[in-house]
Protein backbone atom coordinates (compact mmCIF):
# COMPACT_ATOMS: atom_id res chain seq x y z
CA UNK A 1 0.00 0.00 0.00
CA UNK A 2 1.21 3.68 -0.81
CA UNK A 3 2.15 5.32 2.13
CA UNK A 4 2.90 9.46 1.84
CA UNK A 5 5.36 11.82 3.90
CA UNK A 6 5.20 15.43 3.73
CA UNK A 7 8.31 16.85 4.84
CA UNK A 8 8.44 21.20 5.17
CA UNK A 9 11.73 22.25 4.30
CA UNK A 10 12.65 19.19 2.85
CA UNK A 11 14.61 20.23 -0.24
CA UNK A 12 17.81 21.04 2.04
CA UNK A 13 20.00 20.18 5.03
CA UNK A 14 18.11 18.49 8.09
CA UNK A 15 14.84 18.57 6.16
CA UNK A 16 16.07 16.97 3.08
CA UNK A 17 18.12 14.02 5.29
CA UNK A 18 15.07 13.12 7.06
CA UNK A 19 13.03 12.99 3.36
CA UNK A 20 15.60 10.32 3.03
CA UNK A 21 14.99 8.78 6.08
CA UNK A 22 11.27 8.25 5.21
CA UNK A 23 12.13 6.58 1.47
CA UNK A 24 13.86 3.66 3.16
CA UNK A 25 10.95 3.13 4.95
CA UNK A 26 9.00 3.11 1.86
CA UNK A 27 7.00 6.81 1.59
CA UNK A 28 6.60 8.36 -1.21
CA UNK A 29 7.97 12.02 -0.41
CA UNK A 30 5.91 15.77 -0.96
CA UNK A 31 8.75 17.93 -0.40
CA UNK A 32 7.60 21.68 0.86
CA UNK A 33 10.35 24.06 -0.02
CA UNK A 34 10.05 27.92 -0.44
CA UNK A 35 13.25 29.64 -1.91
CA UNK A 36 15.71 26.54 -2.16
CA UNK A 37 13.93 26.12 -6.02
CA UNK A 38 17.70 25.04 -7.31
CA UNK A 39 18.53 22.42 -4.61
CA UNK A 40 14.30 21.25 -4.80
CA UNK A 41 14.89 20.48 -8.36
CA UNK A 42 18.16 18.63 -7.36
CA UNK A 43 17.05 16.72 -5.42
CA UNK A 44 13.64 15.68 -7.35
CA UNK A 45 16.48 14.48 -10.34
CA UNK A 46 18.17 12.37 -7.63
CA UNK A 47 14.90 10.90 -6.29
CA UNK A 48 13.68 10.28 -9.66
CA UNK A 49 17.28 8.15 -10.85
CA UNK A 50 16.10 6.02 -7.75
CA UNK A 51 12.68 5.80 -9.32
CA UNK A 52 11.00 7.26 -5.86
CA UNK A 53 7.60 8.85 -6.15
CA UNK A 54 7.33 12.31 -4.98
CA UNK A 55 5.96 15.87 -5.42
CA UNK A 56 7.82 19.11 -5.25
CA UNK A 57 5.46 21.85 -3.34
CA UNK A 58 6.54 25.74 -3.18
CA UNK A 59 5.33 27.23 -0.56
CA UNK A 60 5.96 30.82 1.34
CA UNK A 61 4.97 29.39 4.93
CA UNK A 62 5.37 32.84 6.28
CA UNK A 63 2.12 33.53 4.69
CA UNK A 64 -1.18 32.42 6.05
CA UNK A 65 -3.41 32.33 3.22
CA UNK A 66 -0.57 29.88 1.87
CA UNK A 67 -0.30 27.70 4.75
CA UNK A 68 -3.74 26.99 5.02
CA UNK A 69 -4.40 26.01 1.35
CA UNK A 70 -1.60 22.98 1.41
CA UNK A 71 -3.45 19.94 1.61
CA UNK A 72 -6.04 21.26 -1.23
CA UNK A 73 -3.34 21.29 -3.13
CA UNK A 74 -1.93 17.66 -2.81
CA UNK A 75 -1.98 15.62 -6.11
CA UNK A 76 -4.68 12.89 -5.65
CA UNK A 77 -1.82 9.83 -5.72
CA UNK A 78 -0.30 11.23 -2.64
CA UNK A 79 -3.33 11.29 -0.65
CA UNK A 80 -3.68 10.49 2.11
CA UNK A 81 -0.73 12.07 3.66
CA UNK A 82 0.68 9.37 6.33
CA UNK A 83 3.66 11.50 8.04
CA UNK A 84 4.15 14.82 8.19
CA UNK A 85 7.38 16.33 9.20
CA UNK A 86 7.58 20.20 10.57
CA UNK A 87 10.83 20.70 9.63
CA UNK A 88 11.25 24.64 8.34
CA UNK A 89 12.11 27.30 10.65
CA UNK A 90 13.46 30.47 10.64
CA UNK A 91 16.47 31.53 12.80
CA UNK A 92 17.88 35.36 12.37
CA UNK A 93 21.37 36.13 14.16
CA UNK A 94 19.59 39.45 14.74
CA UNK A 95 17.11 37.86 17.05
CA UNK A 96 17.57 39.30 20.57
CA UNK A 97 16.54 41.43 22.99
CA UNK A 98 17.19 44.76 21.19
CA UNK A 99 15.50 43.54 18.41
CA UNK A 100 12.80 41.85 20.22
CA UNK A 101 9.92 42.81 17.65
CA UNK A 102 12.28 42.89 14.38
CA UNK A 103 11.21 39.38 13.32
CA UNK A 104 8.77 38.66 15.71
CA UNK A 105 5.88 37.92 13.53
CA UNK A 106 7.71 35.99 10.12
CA UNK A 107 9.32 33.71 13.14
CA UNK A 108 5.99 33.32 14.92
CA UNK A 109 4.41 32.37 11.93
CA UNK A 110 6.64 29.64 10.05
CA UNK A 111 8.04 28.02 13.61
CA UNK A 112 4.62 28.26 15.09
CA UNK A 113 1.43 28.97 13.40
CA UNK A 114 2.55 26.91 9.96
CA UNK A 115 3.56 24.16 11.88
CA UNK A 116 0.12 24.05 13.45
CA UNK A 117 -1.67 24.55 10.99
CA UNK A 118 -0.57 22.04 8.90
CA UNK A 119 -1.26 19.54 11.64
CA UNK A 120 -5.06 20.61 11.76
CA UNK A 121 -5.14 20.04 7.98
CA UNK A 122 -3.06 16.69 8.33
CA UNK A 123 -5.38 15.66 11.26
CA UNK A 124 -8.97 16.42 8.93
CA UNK A 125 -7.38 14.03 6.02
CA UNK A 126 -6.35 11.65 8.45
CA UNK A 127 -9.93 9.07 7.96
CA UNK A 128 -8.87 5.29 8.05
CA UNK A 129 -7.06 3.21 10.39
CA UNK A 130 -3.89 3.45 9.99
CA UNK A 131 -0.75 4.42 11.59
CA UNK A 132 -0.80 8.63 11.15
CA UNK A 133 2.02 10.51 12.24
CA UNK A 134 3.39 13.96 12.99
CA UNK A 135 6.99 14.63 13.99
CA UNK A 136 8.45 18.61 15.10
CA UNK A 137 11.63 19.52 14.84
CA UNK A 138 12.12 21.07 17.71
CA UNK A 139 15.82 22.59 19.74
CA UNK A 140 17.85 20.79 22.73
CA UNK A 141 18.83 24.37 23.61
CA UNK A 142 14.81 24.59 24.82
CA UNK A 143 15.96 22.36 27.99
CA UNK A 144 18.41 25.56 28.91
CA UNK A 145 17.22 29.38 30.03
CA UNK A 146 19.20 31.03 27.22
CA UNK A 147 19.65 35.12 26.36
CA UNK A 148 19.63 35.17 22.53
CA UNK A 149 18.04 33.91 19.72
CA UNK A 150 15.21 34.58 21.77
CA UNK A 151 11.31 34.48 19.66
CA UNK A 152 13.04 31.42 18.12
CA UNK A 153 13.04 29.87 21.07
CA UNK A 154 9.96 30.62 22.52
CA UNK A 155 8.20 29.88 18.84
CA UNK A 156 9.54 26.61 19.12
CA UNK A 157 8.75 25.80 22.76
CA UNK A 158 5.16 26.91 21.71
CA UNK A 159 5.91 24.01 19.45
CA UNK A 160 6.70 21.75 21.85
CA UNK A 161 3.51 22.23 23.74
CA UNK A 162 1.63 21.87 20.86
CA UNK A 163 3.60 18.78 20.32
CA UNK A 164 2.65 17.43 23.50
CA UNK A 165 -1.06 18.04 24.09
CA UNK A 166 -1.60 17.10 20.14
CA UNK A 167 -0.43 13.95 21.18
CA UNK A 168 -3.02 13.26 23.38
CA UNK A 169 -5.46 15.82 21.60
CA UNK A 170 -5.26 13.95 18.54
CA UNK A 171 -4.93 10.53 20.20
CA UNK A 172 -5.52 7.41 19.20
CA UNK A 173 -5.70 8.34 15.44
CA UNK A 174 -2.58 9.96 15.11
CA UNK A 175 0.83 9.62 17.17
CA UNK A 176 2.69 13.00 17.49
CA UNK A 177 6.18 13.57 18.67
CA UNK A 178 9.29 15.44 18.68
CA UNK A 179 12.91 15.57 17.70
CA UNK A 180 15.12 17.82 19.60
CA UNK A 181 18.05 18.57 17.78
CA UNK A 182 21.55 19.78 19.48
CA UNK A 183 24.66 20.48 17.60
CA UNK A 184 23.90 18.91 14.11
CA UNK A 185 24.61 21.45 11.24
CA UNK A 186 26.00 25.02 11.48
CA UNK A 187 23.83 27.98 11.24
CA UNK A 188 23.55 28.11 7.06
CA UNK A 189 26.56 30.96 6.48
CA UNK A 190 29.26 29.36 9.01
CA UNK A 191 31.70 26.71 8.30
CA UNK A 192 32.39 23.59 10.19
CA UNK A 193 34.90 25.21 12.77
CA UNK A 194 31.70 26.93 14.57
CA UNK A 195 30.31 23.25 15.62
CA UNK A 196 34.17 21.69 16.02
CA UNK A 197 34.26 25.20 19.06
CA UNK A 198 31.48 23.73 20.20
CA UNK A 199 32.08 19.94 20.47
CA UNK A 200 34.28 20.56 23.48
CA UNK A 201 31.24 21.45 26.08
CA UNK A 202 29.79 18.38 24.98
CA UNK A 203 29.77 15.51 27.26
CA UNK A 204 30.23 13.56 24.90
CA UNK A 205 33.38 15.49 23.18
CA UNK A 206 31.80 15.55 19.70
CA UNK A 207 28.96 17.42 17.46
CA UNK A 208 25.85 15.67 16.08
CA UNK A 209 25.25 14.16 12.51
CA UNK A 210 22.31 14.24 10.07
CA UNK A 211 22.99 10.88 10.36
CA UNK A 212 21.94 10.74 14.13
CA UNK A 213 18.30 12.55 13.23
CA UNK A 214 17.69 10.12 10.52
CA UNK A 215 17.79 7.43 12.78
CA UNK A 216 15.55 9.13 15.41
CA UNK A 217 12.95 8.73 12.22
CA UNK A 218 13.10 5.27 11.71
CA UNK A 219 12.55 4.87 15.84
CA UNK A 220 9.65 6.76 15.47
CA UNK A 221 8.28 5.27 12.08
CA UNK A 222 8.59 2.23 13.52
CA UNK A 223 7.71 2.14 17.48
CA UNK A 224 4.44 2.61 16.87
CA UNK A 225 3.37 2.65 20.67
CA UNK A 226 4.93 5.54 21.02
CA UNK A 227 3.89 9.22 21.22
CA UNK A 228 4.22 12.63 23.12
CA UNK A 229 8.18 11.85 23.19
CA UNK A 230 10.85 14.22 22.67
CA UNK A 231 13.91 12.93 21.51
CA UNK A 232 16.65 14.67 22.73
CA UNK A 233 19.71 14.48 20.07
CA UNK A 234 22.73 16.77 21.73
CA UNK A 235 25.54 14.51 23.09
CA UNK A 236 24.13 15.40 26.51
CA UNK A 237 24.95 19.28 25.44
CA UNK A 238 21.48 20.09 28.03
CA UNK A 239 21.91 18.18 30.81
N1 LIG B 1 20.96 22.77 12.37
C1 LIG B 1 20.94 22.27 13.60
O1 LIG B 1 21.95 21.78 14.09
C2 LIG B 1 19.65 22.33 14.41
C3 LIG B 1 19.75 22.37 15.80
C4 LIG B 1 18.59 22.44 16.53
C5 LIG B 1 17.35 22.42 15.90
N2 LIG B 1 17.29 22.37 14.54
C6 LIG B 1 15.97 22.35 13.92
O2 LIG B 1 15.94 21.41 12.85
C7 LIG B 1 15.18 21.91 11.75
C8 LIG B 1 16.01 21.91 10.48
O3 LIG B 1 17.19 22.65 10.72
P1 LIG B 1 18.13 23.19 9.55
O4 LIG B 1 19.37 23.68 10.21
O5 LIG B 1 18.21 22.19 8.45
O6 LIG B 1 17.27 24.44 9.07
P2 LIG B 1 17.70 25.56 7.99
O7 LIG B 1 18.94 25.23 7.29
O8 LIG B 1 17.66 26.85 8.71
O9 LIG B 1 16.58 25.41 6.93
C9 LIG B 1 15.45 26.07 7.06
C10 LIG B 1 14.43 25.37 6.19
O10 LIG B 1 13.23 26.05 6.48
C11 LIG B 1 12.63 26.40 5.25
N3 LIG B 1 11.97 27.69 5.39
C12 LIG B 1 12.43 28.83 5.97
N4 LIG B 1 11.55 29.85 5.78
C13 LIG B 1 10.52 29.32 5.05
C14 LIG B 1 9.33 29.85 4.54
N5 LIG B 1 8.99 31.14 4.69
N6 LIG B 1 8.49 29.02 3.85
C15 LIG B 1 8.81 27.73 3.67
N7 LIG B 1 9.94 27.15 4.12
C16 LIG B 1 10.78 27.96 4.81
C17 LIG B 1 13.75 26.56 4.25
O11 LIG B 1 13.21 26.33 2.95
P3 LIG B 1 13.76 27.11 1.66
O12 LIG B 1 15.27 27.04 1.79
O13 LIG B 1 13.19 26.37 0.53
O14 LIG B 1 13.24 28.52 1.75
C18 LIG B 1 14.72 25.49 4.70
O15 LIG B 1 14.45 24.27 4.08
C19 LIG B 1 14.71 23.29 12.17
O16 LIG B 1 13.39 23.19 12.65
C20 LIG B 1 15.65 23.70 13.29
O17 LIG B 1 15.05 24.56 14.22
C21 LIG B 1 18.41 22.34 13.78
Amino acid sequence: MKKTAMITGGAIRIGRALAEACVVHQYQLIILYNSSQQEALEFSKHLKSSNINHHLMQCDLSLQDQVVNVFENIPDDFKPVDLLINSASVFPETDDWDNIYENWESILAINSFAPLALCQQFAQQAKAEQDYQIINLLDARLNHVQVERLVYRWSKQLLKHMTLDLAKTLSPKIRVNGIAPGAILPPPGKGKDHLNRLADSIPLKKTGSVEQLKRAVDYLISQTFVTGEILTIDGGEFL
